[in-house]
């Protein structure tokens, strides 16, 4: 997999900071971004970023990652523009913003206020919506953005005023590929083997194959415990140490290929 490093390198110098909520870097989410996968990866999360969020209807996601050290701090601020139709929509008609923690813990920004805010370099008056600051847990954070109607937030993610790093990749997708396509009976051990690096990385736990590649960077338990299991049958090693545990569960569910043929 390919990532291509989205240089952000004019506009990082073009927007010196003057106050902490100033100089926020800009990043757009694409229509593409439907998931946190998909969606840019904020390389350091605490470098100050402002992602831009805009939506034509109810319903509709779009979604980015950011990267945080133990001891880092997670602070993430909600605003929207204060012009219509933002600012004249109610709170439960603005898009939700749900973070994701490594571990799999989620909350959703509360929005409990509009404050105003202006911006001189854009020369932009913004409304606080929502600011939120926790201790960070190691790993990638996935913020998650629905929409409620017709409407635009910013997120601004982090307080660094360094130019951070961001970036864009196609994402591991489970697509089945000619040389990796389930048979009608399923994905064979053959298939499962062939795909055993970090870069590629699949495995077979309970007679289900999984695509653990993007987990690998998230668990909590460290990278190793996962890339042992690329290319192989995990299914001991994964019961010896989550058997009967949600959480490692539910995560696993969300890298489902398909069976493992008979
Ligand atoms: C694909 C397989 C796996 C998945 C989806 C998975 C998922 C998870 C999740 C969600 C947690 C956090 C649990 C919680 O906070 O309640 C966790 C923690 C942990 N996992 Fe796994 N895990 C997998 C495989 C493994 C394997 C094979 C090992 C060891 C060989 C392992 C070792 C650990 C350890 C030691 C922790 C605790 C980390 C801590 O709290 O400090 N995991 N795993």
């Amino acid at each position: 997999m390919k990532r291509a490093i989205i240089a952000l390198a004019l506009l990082g110098s073009l927007l010196i900071p003057a106050n902490p909520a100033s100089a926020h870097q800009p990043v757009v989410l694409l229509n593409s971004d439907t998931s946190a996968a998909k969606g840019p990866l904020l390389v350091d999360g605490t470098v100050s970023f402002a992602v831009r969020a805009s939506f034509t209807k109810s319903g509709e996601k779009k979604a980015f990652r950011a990267g945080f050290k133990a001891g880092d701090s997670v602070a993430v601020q909600l605003l929207i523009m204060d012009k219509k139709p933002e600012n004249k929509l109610k709170n439960s008609a603005l898009p939700t913003v749900i973070i994701t923690a490594p571990s799999g813990a989620s909350q959703t920004l509360k929005i409990s206020e509009r404050t105003k805010f202006f911006e001189p370099y854009s020369a932009t008056n913004y409304l606080y919506l929502s600011r939120y600051s926790a201790p960070a847990e190691a790993g990638i954070y996935s913020f998650t953005v629905t929409a409620k109607s017709k409407a635009a937030v910013t997120i601004a993610v982090g307080e660094k005023e360094i130019r951070g790093e961001v970036l864009r990749g196609e994402a591991p997708t489970p697509t089945p590929t000619p040389t990796a396509s389930a048979t009608p009976a399923g994905y064979t051990l053959e298939q499962v083997k062939a795909n055993n690096t970090a870069q590629k990385c699949w495995s077979a736990i309970n007679g289900q194959v999984y695509d653990l590649t993007t987990w690998i960077s998230s668990h909590p338990g460290g990278a190793g415990a996962i890339t042992s299991l690329c290319g192989t049958d995990g299914t001991s090693a994964y019961i010896n140490q989550h058997k009967g545990q949600s959480q490692p569960a539910s995560r696993l569910s969300g890298y489902l290929l398909g069976p493992l043929a008979k």
